[in-house]
């Protein structure tokens, strides 16, 4: 059980830190695979509240270490953010490194990213705007300049020579003033010199790590309903959050991964625009909402919040192949009289029990089934026993919707509020 991926269940926002936090306290290598600084995973422990964007979540234990991954786009000013955030707090870096084969976000990524946002006008898809998009799009049309180029300053030059004038061209389109190659080579340099010294090749360590049946962790961002193959196109994001991607992003062969970790929320919510069936428009929305405190980790947005999707669960299951789920934030559900669960989407005439594609899944509504609330608080639970019977019974109907094993219960944020289920 040495490779283990923890990914995003829902629509991202699951609990993916504290669950990696939790988790890496037993790993020597935690890996980010995929996106960018559009992340903000909380973790809460004896060091502080820390929303990360890229740094890993293993980044708290002094003896693991933690890879930026080839899959991830890097905002290199954002990273130098987090990394003196993280320092204050008393927090050694030693441990943290970057792939040189991942892309950068450059600073015109971010630009177009609002541009373009602004341009789809009412169709816009909600990004956190942070460049993910323009970033993956140059990796794919192959204009990316990567973290490696920047140790290799005359490959760099050229690298910039071709890219930096149409970026340029596609700016002035939208009116903005073109960019200069000095100035934009100027700022590799500056990242050059700050970050140099952590990019590395990370397959050696990556592989002696593997090879050597050491525990380690590959933590992905999001969740598969913003899958850019799988989720609520074009709704989504540039990458893929799907664990089947981890072994590409983080260069592990697929045999290796043999376990795979369903971050669950207890209830839905999305942040961003799309289809959202199961969505709470009412005072229980906004109950659920001001209890679990749904507000977004790097944009600071009110999540959109529903009643847990039985339906997208089942997806999720399938598609990444979970082997074992980890239910988050069971506590804030402690206050609700009722709960619901949606075990369809009632489209015309028909109830598909499986996931439609966008266009169907904006006309879908949900059906759903009622299960009491238990009305006590689990916050001081620590074993499956101590969970009133009315929470594990809604428990075991989300375990029978995954088809997979509920593994662990986080009943709070803080680092131990969290127990594995015998
Ligand atoms: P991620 O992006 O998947 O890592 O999740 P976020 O950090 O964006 O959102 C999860 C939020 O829920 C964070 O504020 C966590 O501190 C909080 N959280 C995680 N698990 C629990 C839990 O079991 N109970 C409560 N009350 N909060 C939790
Ligand atoms: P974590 O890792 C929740 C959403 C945005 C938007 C869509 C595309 O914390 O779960 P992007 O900026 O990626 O181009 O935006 O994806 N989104 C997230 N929603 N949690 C996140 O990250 C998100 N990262 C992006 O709101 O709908
Ligand atoms: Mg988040």
């Amino acid at each position: 059980m040495a490779v283990t991926a923890v990914v995003g269940a829902q629509w991202g926002d699951e609990g993916k830190g504290r669950v990696i936090d939790y988790l890496a306290q037993q790993a020597n290598m935690v890996i980010r695979f995929q996106g960018g600084d559009n992340a903000g995973h909380t973790v809460v422990n004896d060091f502080g509240i820390f929303r990360l964007h890229l740094i890993p979540s293993g980044i708290f234990n002094s003896e693991t270490q933690n890879i930026i991954g080839t899959g991830t786009v890097v905002n290199p000013d954002s990273l130098l953010r987090e990394m003196a955030e993280v320092e204050k707090a008393g927090i050694r870096l030693d441990n943290l490194w970057l792939s040189e084969r991942a892309n950068i976000v450059m600073p015109y990524h971010v630009q177009l990213d609002g541009l373009q946002e602004s341009a789809r006008g009412g169709s816009a898809i909600g990004t956190t705007k942070r460049g993910i998009g323009p970033a993956y799009a140059d990796k794919a049309a192959r204009w990316g300049v990567r973290l490696g180029d920047l140790r290799h300053p005359e490959w760099l030059r050229e690298r910039l020579e071709q890219v930096v004038p149409r970026k340029s061209v596609q700016l002035e389109r939208y009116g903005e003033p073109p960019l200069r190659v000095d100035d934009v080579y100027a700022q590799c340099m500056d990242w050059r010199a700050r970050l140099g010294h952590r990019i590395i090749d990370a397959v050696p360590m990556t592989r002696e790590a593997v090879e050597a049946g050491r525990q380690v962790l590959l933590e992905g961002q999001l969740g598969v309903m913003r899958d850019l193959d799988w989720g609520i196109y074009p709704y989504v994001t540039s990458s893929n959050p799907t664990a089947a991607y981890s072994g590409a992003g983080a260069g592990i062969p697929a045999a290796y991964i043999t376990r795979i970790v369903g971050v669950v929320k207890a209830y839905s919510t999305c942040v961003g625009a799309g289809p959202f069936p199961v969505e709470l428009l009412d005072e229980t929305g906004n109950k659920l909402r001001e209890v679990g405190d749904e507000y977004g980790a790097t944009t600071g947005r009110p999540r959109r919040v529903g009643w847990f999707d039985g339906v997208a669960i089942d997806y999720a299951a399938w598609l990444n192949g979970f082997t074992d789920l980890a239910i988050t934030k069971m506590d804030v559900l402690d206050k609700m009289p009722e709960l619901k669960i949606c075990i369809g989407y009632r489209l015309g005439n028909e109830v598909l029990t499986r996931m439609p594609d966008t266009a169907e899944l904006e006309m879908a509504t949900p059906v759903y089934e009622t299960w009491p609330g238990w009305m006590q608080p689990t916050t001081g639970c620590r074993s499956w026993d101590e969970l009133p019977a009315a929470a594990q019974r809604y428990l075991l109907r989300i375990q029978e919707l995954a088809g997979v094993r509920i593994s662990w219960v986080s009943v709070g944020p803080e680092r131990d509020e969290m127990f594995e289920v015998e």
